[in-house]
């Protein structure tokens, strides 16, 4: 399976101009709301800066102070440990400075490069999700990672 192949049959279809303008108002909406709790920063590469992915931290459930982390990288910088160096920093930002509990991730069962990058990252599989996501006109199965700030190094 190519690579755009891949990142289709594990996430959404690319997504149109207008959804995209949507997506970015509603994120920078959201980033502007103080106390923070939602981030979506670019990954760049020096020395061209250029943006070549993103990761996403946000608040899931303020009660016990749980997070989401998410990552996505360019098919053509894959392999590179980008996705698992900018998740590390984000999540070492949120136990520090966010007085964060626990973060967690989710994928597709079958992401296996996004398993592994949360393996890296010192995260525990916290169990599989049947069927909770619908993409391709199939239901698939996800797996939930998390870790806990005492785990966290
Ligand atoms: C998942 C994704 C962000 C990983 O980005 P990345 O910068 O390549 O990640 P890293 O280089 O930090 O680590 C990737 C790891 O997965 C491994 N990997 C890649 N493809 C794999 C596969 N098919 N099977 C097993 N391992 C695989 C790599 O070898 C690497 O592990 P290693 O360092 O032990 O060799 C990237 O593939 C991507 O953007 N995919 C499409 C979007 C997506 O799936 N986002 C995640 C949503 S949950």
């Amino acid at each position: 399976m190519d690579a755009y192949a891949q990142m289709h049959t594990y996430e959404r279809i690319p997504p149109t101009e207008a959804d995209t303008r949507d997506a970015l108002n509603e994120s920078l909406n959201s980033q502007l709301q103080l106390p923070r709790t939602a981030f979506r920063l670019a990954i760049t590469i020096l020395p061209q800066d250029r943006m070549r992915g993103i990761v996403k931290l946000s608040r899931q459930w303020e009660a016990i102070r749980e997070w989401e982390v998410g990552w996505a990288v360019h098919p053509e910088e894959w392999g590179k440990g980008y996705a698992t160096e900018a998740a590390w920093q984000v999540m070492d930002y949120a136990f520090r400075e966010l007085s964060v509990h626990r973060i967690v991730a989710f994928c597709h069962a079958d992401n296996r490069a996004s398993v592994r990058v949360m393996e890296k990252l010192g995260m525990h599989q916290d169990g599989r999700l049947r069927e909770t996501r619908w993409l391709n006109g199939m239901w698939w199965d996800e797996y939930v990672y998390g870790v806990l700030e005492r785990e966290w190094k």
